[in-house]
């Protein structure tokens, strides 16, 4: 593999969404053989101090590479923290041969440009069972597992969980002084998560139960809460799909498969029109996240909550990412 080809095959990987879009990730390609590193500069010590946000990060990434060689008819392996010496070197995919990439492949690598995070309303209409099914199927190949929130008592705990989480993130200085770092005002920044991608009105007072982050919090002028115009007619309840990944184990290993089952369904996801958001919130404080354990009787460690449904047809823009000299380094 030339140099041309791994920039091609970064670029694909750096289209994997990450917490903050802080993009945790440094590249090295050498021959056949791409590594891929977390980079703790690069980390979120208030939201993420464990680092397994970031890892999940990494892990889409390096599916993401996956799926583009598949598509350039390469065949990989990947080895999972090769080094137990180096747990920043999280994997390694070596290219093992040519491999004749079906419709699949292809459509898979196309959804890798397709696809971003929607934080708008979706239309009110359901995700079809099959589909969900589906979804479920590509993360257990990673011996991942996707439930769906559809018990209206887990929806319940679920939904409170999450008010609960957002609530205390609001209240801590440096988790705020923190997301504030990360909020970008400049389209053309090329890490964080531009304005343009965030609602700007307050996620508490849409139709939803499903609270989005809300990532400006504080900057908001006051003024009339979105949809509550007396005069319109009252807007749409907000049905979202909800999904929790999680794995039995809850380590490095664990969070970097979560992060590679969660990049295949997430193009999966595109491939059939769908559009999803992270709501991690609930994620981020191990004391929620424990209780969404226990109250959803999960059998293992919550990985992801992941919002699903068909977009509407104005979509939010695509988020930029740093360019790929920056992170990939080709050896010889
Ligand atoms: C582990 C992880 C957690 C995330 N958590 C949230 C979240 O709680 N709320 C949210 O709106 N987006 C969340 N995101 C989405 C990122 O903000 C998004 O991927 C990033 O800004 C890049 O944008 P893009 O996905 O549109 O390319 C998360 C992404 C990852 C990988």
């Amino acid at each position: 593999m030339d140099r041309q080809e791994w920039t091609r095959v970064v670029e694909a990987a750096t289209r994997a969404p990450s917490i903050h879009n802080t993009q945790p990730w440094l590249f090295r390609a050498d021959g056949d053989r791409l590594t891929v590193r977390t980079d703790p500069s690069r980390a979120l010590s208030a939201l993420d101090p464990s680092g397994r946000q970031r890892v999940v990060s990494c892990g889409v990434a390096v599916e993401f590479a996956v799926v583009a060689l598949a598509a350039d008819g390469r065949g990989t392996d990947v080895d999972v923290l090769p080094d137990p010496a180096d747990p920043d070197l999280l994997a390694t995919v070596t290219v093992t041969g040519a491999q004749e990439p079906d419709d699949e492949d292809r459509e898979l690598a196309r959804a890798i440009g397709a696809r971003h995070t929607e934080r708008a309303p979706f239309l009110p209409r359901a995700v079809p069972d099959d589909l969900v099914d589906r979804l479920q199927a590509v993360a257990g190949a990673f011996r991942v597992w996707c439930k769906r929130i559809s018990d209206e008592d887990e929806e319940v705990a679920t939904v409170f969980l999450l008010s609960r989480a957002e609530e205390i993130e609001q209240g801590e200085p440096e988790y705020l002084a923190e997301l504030e770092r990360w909020v970008r005002t400049d389209p053309a920044a090329v890490d964080g998560v531009p304005v343009g991608a965030v609602p700007g009105e307050d996620p508490a007072t849409r139709p939803s139960n499903w609270l989005v982050r809300d990532f400006v919090v504080g900057t908001r002028p006051p003024g009339r809460a979105a949809g509550s115009d007396p005069g319109g007619p009252p807007p749409d309840v907000e049905r979202p799909t909800v999904v929790v990944l999680g794995t039995d184990a809850d380590d490095r290993a664990a969070w970097l498969t979560a992060g590679r089952a969660l990049g295949r369904v997430l193009l999966e996801a595109t491939v059939a029109g769908l559009a999803a958001s992270p709501l991690t919130q609930a994620l981020d404080w191990p004391a929620t996240r424990t209780q969404l354990r226990s109250r959803l009787s999960l059998g293992g460690h919550p990985q992801m909550l992941l919002r699903l449904g068909f977009p509407s047809g104005d979509r939010s823009p695509s988020t930029n990412r740093r360019p790929v000299e920056e992170v990939l380094e080709v050896a010889g």
